[in-house]
């Protein structure tokens, strides 16, 4: 566990992707990329085609958008933490394989609506655990305060997960979800539409650790 900041990319391009990641790669260890298939949610993005030998010299996580994404993952190879939605993984045995044959590691993810009983039985082999602060699908929406609860419940439950909020994160929405018990935030537009990364980067750094110590939420 360790506090981290982690700049989310949605894009439809191969290009556009590498110069995201050339935006920010000097200032972060990981990066989390947005894959959407125009079923899971509206909108689509880049698919595996794109994701072929991404830059070396940094984490990736890839938080499936997608229906099945067992058969994506089955797609491509490399160290990646796969984190998917327990509403649209359809066989988990199929998954479990899948994530084991690319060589990566799982992650689980959970919508905004969706309540901690249905990640429990999937929690175990887990690396990461992904809290939705938006409905997935788009950038530059408002976060949803209500998650929180669920934030503070998993990290009383585990308290030395690795717990991730996305969607909607600002400096301030940073402050509040990490004194609820994240300690890693993606944030896409709070990143990328300021014209210094490096410098919103900081800024989501200095609040991240403002509300983890702050432990609000976690008792
Ligand atoms: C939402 C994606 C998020 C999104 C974050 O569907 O999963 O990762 O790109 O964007 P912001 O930080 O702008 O809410
Ligand atoms: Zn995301």
């Amino acid at each position: 566990m360790a506090l981290e900041v982690i700049p989310a990319i949605l894009v439809k391009t191969r290009e556009e992707l590498l110069g995201h990641i050339s935006r920010v790669r000097d200032y972060v260890k990981t990066i989390h990329i947005d894959v959407m298939d125009n079923k899971f949610v509206p909108n689509f993005t880049i698919g595996i085609k794109e994701l072929q030998e991404l830059p070396s010299g940094l984490k990736y996580e890839i938080h499936w958008m997608v229906q099945r994404p067992e058969e994506w993952i089955a797609k491509l190879k490399g160290p990646y933490l796969h984190m998917v939605h327990v509403e649209a993984v359809e066989s988990w045995e199929d998954l479990l394989k899948a994530v084991k044959e690319s060589g990566g590691a799982l992650g689980v993810a959970l919508n905004p609506e969706t309540p901690l009983e249905k990640l429990e039985p999937h929690l175990k082999g887990a690396k990461k655990i992904l809290v939705m602060s938006v409905h997935p699908g788009f950038y530059g929406q408002k976060y949803i305060p209500e998650v929180e609860a669920k934030v503070k419940e998993l990290r009383r439950m585990l308290p030395k997960a690795e717990i991730e909020v996305d969607g909607g994160i600002n400096p301030e929405t940073a402050v509040r979800a990490s004194g609820a018990g994240a300690d890693n935030l993606a944030a896409a537009s709070s990143i990328f539409a300021k014209p210094d990364a490096g410098k919103a980067i900081g800024e989501l750094k200095d609040a991240l650790k403002k509300g983890w110590e702050s432990g609000a939420g976690r008792g």
